[in-house]
C-alpha cells in the first residue's frame, strides 16, 4: 500500500464511502459550524481505532452509530494540520461499515476559506465566503480521511441568510426555508459520483446565474454574469469535444462560477461547479484555455485522480493534454504545437525559478516534508505534458497516443493512479511497442531534476512571428528604436503578444529606452487583458521603470490569482528602491488577502524572516 506524505489518515485501514454535510454558515463570526457523518468502511479485522485529518478545527464530539465515541487531538504539524483520533467503543470486522458523527466549527483562519467583507465585493451588500481545498485544505473545513487515494460520494445541507446563495460542487438539490431560523435558507446538495475530498467545495454570497447551454450554467454575483455568459458562451462546444476525445461526461451539470478577483487560482476543477477567476472577463474574449482545461479535468482529475501529490503529474500533464488536443479539434494542429512550445517556455521558467538541480522539479518529486503548495509550479504541467507529447510522437502520433489515453481513463475511472500503475498500463497498451518504450529514459523523464532529456520539436509558424519581433528589440540599439512602430503588432494574434512578451521576460531586462518606446508604439499600458498586462508590467519594473511600479502594485493588490500577485510582487521587492513599498503593501494588505496568498507572498517577500531577525 502507498502512503499519502501529506495525510495522517488512516486510509490503509479504513475508507470513506460517503459524507453527509450539514453546515451553518455564520458570517458575524467567520465561523462554519459543523455536523459531518461519515460513512466508512474497515479493511481490516478487529478495527476499533482510526484517524481523520483535520486543521485548525474545533472539535465538539463524536458519535460513532450513535453512541458516543472518545477522541483526542494529536501534535498539530506546520501544513499536515492536526491528526484527530478516534476510538469507537466497538469492533468492526474487515468489510463492516461505520457512521461517524463529528460536530465541529471551523476557524476564522482556516486555510480553505476566505471569507470577504460586503466592502471587498463587486455589490457592496452582501458579505462572499468561497472555500479552495487543494490541495490539502478540505481539513480545515471538515474533518475527513484528506488523501486523494479516497473517494467517496458526499450529499450535503448549507444555512445561509436569507439574501444569499450557496453552491457546492454537487447537483443541486432544492432548497427551503430553515427550520431552525425562518431568516435562513437551507441548500441541499447531492454528489453522487464518488471523488476525493479535495473536490469539495462551496460558495456563498449574493449569487446569480444565466443558461449558457444545455447542462450549463453562469453564476457569480448580478454585476458579472452578462460578461460571463458571453465569455464561456463556447462551453458546450468545448464539453461535447472532450467527450468526443475522452468517453461521456458523467458529472450531470457542467456550471462556471466567476469568483471575487482575490480567487488564487485561474481555474478550479470543482465538479459540476468550475470555479473561475474573474480576471478571464478583462479584455477580448476566448484568450483563454482554463475553461478548456479545467472541462478536461472532468476525466483527467476528477475521474481518474492522482494516489498522493507526488503523482500530481497525472493530473495536471493529461489535463494539459486533453486541453491542447481540445485546441486543436476547434482550433488547428498548428495552434497545438503553438501552445506547446509555450508550454516548453513556462517549463524552462520554472526550473531557473526553482533552480536545475531542484528535486522539486523532478516530474515525481517526493513530498516528504514538502508542503504541496511550496512545490506548486508548471513543472507537473509541462514536464507531464512533454512526456505525454514525446510518447505520442514515439508511438505514432496523436490520434494513436489519444486512444491510450482514452483507455487509460476508462480503465482507472472512479480510482486514484500512481505513476507506475500509469507506465504499467502503457506498456501494456502498446504492448507491440515495448522495444521502443524501454528506449525512453524513464528514470531522467521521472525521478531527475532540470529539463526533460529530450527536447520535443514543434512546429513554429505561429510562433515565428514573436521570435522575429522579440529578437529585433533584443538586438536594437537606441538608435534602431525609431524603426519600430505599431504596424509590428498588426498581424499578431493576441495569443502571439503575449508570447512576445514571455520571450521578451526571458532575456536578460530590457534597457529602459527600449521599454519606453515600446510604451510609445505599441501602448502596451492600455490593454487591459490579464495575461499580457502582467507580462508587460513585469518587464517595466525590470527594466527599472518607475512610473510601471504604481501600475505593478495595483494589479498585484487588485486581482489575487497568484500567478500574476506573486510574481508581481516579487519583482517590484527586487527594484531596490521599490523594495520597502513593496513590503508595506503588502503588509496592509496581508489580513484582506486569501489566506494561502498571504502565506506565499511572505515567503517570497522573506517577511516572516526578516520580522525574526529584526527581532
Ligand atoms: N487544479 C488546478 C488548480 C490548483 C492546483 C489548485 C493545485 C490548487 C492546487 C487547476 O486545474 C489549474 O491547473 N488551473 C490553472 C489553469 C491553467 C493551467 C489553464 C491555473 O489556475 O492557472
Ligand atoms: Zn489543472
Amino acid at each position: 500500500m502507498s502512503a499519502d506524505p501529506c495525510s495522517f489518515s488512516s486510509f490503509t485501514r479504513c475508507v470513506t464511502k460517503h459524507l453527509n454535510l450539514s453546515l451553518h454558515v455564520n458570517f458575524d463570526r467567520h465561523v462554519i459550524k459543523g455536523q459531518v457523518e461519515l460513512t466508512v468502511e474497515a479493511l481490516e479485522d478487529r478495527f476499533s481505532t482510526l484517524t481523520l485529518d483535520s486543521r485548525d478545527l474545533k472539535i465538539i464530539s463524536v458519535r460513532a452509530n450513535g453512541q458516543t465515541a472518545k477522541f483526542t487531538m494529536g501534535p498539530k504539524h506546520a501544513f499536515k494540520g492536526t491528526p484527530l483520533e478516534i476510538t469507537l467503543p466497538f469492533d468492526l470486522s474487515r468489510g463492516q461499515q461505520v457512521i461517524l458523527e463529528v460536530t465541529y466549527e471551523t476557524s476564522p483562519s482556516a486555510t480553505a476559506l476566505q471569507w470577504l467583507s460586503a466592502e471587498q465585493t463587486a455589490g457592496k451588500k452582501q458579505p462572499y465566503l468561497f472555500s479552495q481545498c487543494q490541495a490539502h485544505h478540505c481539513r480545515s473545513m471538515l474533518p475527513c480521511q484528506d488523501s486523494p487515494s479516497i473517494k467517496h460520494t458526499y450529499y450535503a445541507q448549507v444555512s445561509v441568510p436569507k439574501d444569499l446563495v450557496a453552491v457546492m460542487s454537487a447537483m443541486r438539490d432544492g432548497q427551503e426555508v430553515d427550520p431552525q431560523d425562518n431568516n435562513r435558507v437551507v441548500y441541499r446538495f447531492r454528489q453522487p459520483v464518488p471523488m476525493p475530498s479535495y473536490l469539495i467545495a462551496i460558495v456563498v454570497g449574493a449569487l446569480e446565474s444565466r443558461e449558457i447551454g444545455p447542462r450549463s450554467r453562469v453564476w457569480s454575483e448580478k454585476e458579472f454574469v452578462d460578461k460571463a455568459a458571453f465569455e464561456f458562451s463556447e462551453t458546450e462546444t468545448m464539453l461535447k469535444t472532450a467527450e468526443d476525445l475522452a468517453g461521456p461526461y458523467v458529472w450531470g451539470q457542467y456550471d462556471i462560477l466567476v469568483l471575487p478577483p482575490s480567487f488564487p487560482y485561474g481555474g478550479m476543477e470543482n465538479p459540476c461547479l468550475t470555479f473561475a477567476t474573474p480576471t478571464l472577463l478583462a479584455g477580448d474574449k476566448s484568450l483563454s484555455n482554463v475553461i478548456a482545461h479545467e472541462i478536461s479535468h472532468s476525466w483527467t482529475g476528477n475521474l481518474v485522480t492522482n494516489k498522493t501529490w507526488e503523482h500530481f503529474w497525472l493530473n495536471e500533464g493529461h489535463t494539459v493534454y486533453l486541453e491542447r488536443m481540445i485546441g486543436r479539434s476547434m482550433e488547428s494542429e498548428q495552434f497545438r504545437q503553438f501552445k506547446a512550445m509555450g508550454g516548453w517556455k513556462d517549463l524552462q521558467d520554472s526550473v531557473n525559478t526553482f533552480g536545475a538541480n531542484n528535486p522539486l522539479t523532478n516530474l515525481v518529486p517526493s513530498l516528504q516534508d514538502v508542503d504541496p503548495d511550496d512545490a506548486f509550479s508548471s513543472v507537473p504541467y509541462e514536464k507531464g505534458f512533454a512526456l505525454l507529447y514525446h510518447l505520442e510522437e514515439l508511438m505514432g502520433g496523436p490520434e494513436v497516443f489519444m486512444g491510450f489515453v482514452k483507455s487509460y481513463i476508462q480503465l482507472f475511472a472512479y480510482s486514484s493512479v500512481t505513476s507506475e500503475e500509469w507506465k504499467n498500463y502503457l506498456f501494456t497498451y502498446f504492448k507491440d511497442k515495448v522495444d521502443i518504450l524501454n528506449k525512453v529514459d524513464w528514470n531522467a523523464w521521472m525521478f531527475t531534476p532540470g529539463m526533460p532529456p529530450v527536447k520535443p520539436q514543434y512546429d513554429t509558424t505561429l510562433a515565428d512571428a514573436c521570435i522575429t519581433l522579440s529578437k529585433r528589440w533584443i538586438k536594437a540599439t537606441n538608435q534602431d528604436l525609431s524603426g519600430f512602430n505599431k504596424n509590428d503588432l498588426k498581424n499578431l494574434s493576441s495569443h502571439q503578444l503575449i508570447e512576445f512578451l514571455s520571450l521578451l521576460l526571458q532575456e536578460a531586462s530590457l534597457p529602459l529606452s527600449h521599454v519606453k518606446r515600446m510604451q510609445e508604439v505599441y501602448d502596451l499600458n492600455s490593454f487591459m487583458n490579464s495575461e499580457i498586462r502582467f507580462r508587460w508590467l513585469r518587464l517595466c519594473v525590470r527594466s527599472r521603470w518607475e512610473e510601471a511600479v504604481p501600475m505593478a502594485l495595483k494589479m498585484a493588490t487588485e486581482q489575487g490569482r497568484m500567478k500574476f500577485t506573486r510574481p508581481l510582487f516579487k519583482e517590484v521587492y527586487n527594484f531596490d528602491k521599490f523594495k520597502d513599498e513593496a513590503l508595506q503593501l503588502f503588509l496592509a494588505n496581508r489580513g484582506a488577502m486569501h489566506p494561502v496568498t498571504a502565506g506565499l507572498v511572505a515567503k517570497d517577500l522573506k517577511v516572516d524572516a526578516s520580522l525574526s531577525t529584526s527581532l
